[in-house]
């Protein structure tokens, strides 16, 4: 017997025209459950991308999650199956508190959850805060503890780890590697690949100037392809940057 596995996530020839200009230029890719990252340099696309599976930008072309059109889904039916972490957090929040910004999300998706699961992520002492107020790890780690109490399949996490510091990292880490013991897909989006080694992707997809350009097994990225889309290869930052 044929076992024919959908992917999560498929894109084709997904065109983004933004300022006038294409921002991404017919990209095609599939993710199937498990980790994937997208490399590229600042302005390749990268956000881009996670915004048209998110559909949070209009987009020709095709996406679909878990085998349906994005364009055909409502919001809260989209938002039920796939969680967007922003690259820049403050972006997400939208109440008063800490507490209230973790609970928002079940409100949103109307869904029973438990909110407390935030706590793994969040120290208790901050849900009573306003979280414009959070130093830029502590909201980094806001915007993921939604994605853990909303526990959607696929999670589209944006540099996420942008501001943090050691143990910040370690627990985004530990965060990704629970998600994929779940069986989600997991889509993470990188400018460099130092954390790269922390996330243990199974695939990755390189993008240069809104294009595609290499994708593969993590095991197949070359140094030679991390040259060719701005990246230092691995290894290597201080031997380039220090010279
Ligand atoms: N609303 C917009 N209007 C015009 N140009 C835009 C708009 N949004 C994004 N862009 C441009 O599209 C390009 C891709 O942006 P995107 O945010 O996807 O890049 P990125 O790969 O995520 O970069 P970074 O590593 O800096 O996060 C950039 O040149 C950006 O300036
Ligand atoms: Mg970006």
């Amino acid at each position: 017997m044929v076992i024919l596995r959908v992917a999560s996530v498929e894109l084709w020839n997904v065109v983004v025209r933004l300022g006038g200009r294409d921002v991404l230029k017919g990209v095609t890719a599939s993710f199937e459950p498990g980790v994937h990252v997208v490399l590229g340099r600042n302005g390749a696309g990268k956000t881009t991308l996670l915004r048209a599976i998110a559909g949070l930008v209009k987009f020709y072309g095709e996406v679909r999650v878990l085998g349906k059109s994005v364009r055909g889904l409502g919001r809260r039916e989209l938002a039920r199956l796939v969680a967007y972490c922003w690259q820049n957090p403050y972006y997400g929040f939208i109440e008063a508190t800490v507490e209230d910004e973790v609970r928002a999300i079940l409100r949103i998706l109307g869904v029973e959850g438990d909110w407390r699961v935030a706590e793994l992520l969040v120290p208790k002492e901050l849900m009573g805060r306003d979280p414009a107020t959070l130093s830029g790890g502590e909201a980094k780690r806001v915007s993921m503890a939604s994605m853990l109490v909303a526990d959607q399949p696929v999670w589209l996490l944006d540099e996420p780890f942008t501001y943090l510091d050691r143990e910040g990292v370690e627990a985004v880490a530990k965060l990704i590697e629970y998600a994929r013991k779940k069986g989600k897909t997991v889509i993470v989006t990188l400018h460099e690949v130092f954390y790269a080694s922390l996330v243990k992707p199974d695939t990755f997809i390189a993008l240069d100037s809104g294009a595609v350009v290499a994708s593969g097994r993590w095991s197949e990225l070359s140094d030679k392809t991390l040259n060719s889309i701005g990246l230092v290869p691995r290894g290597a930052l201080c031997a380039t940057l220090c010279s």
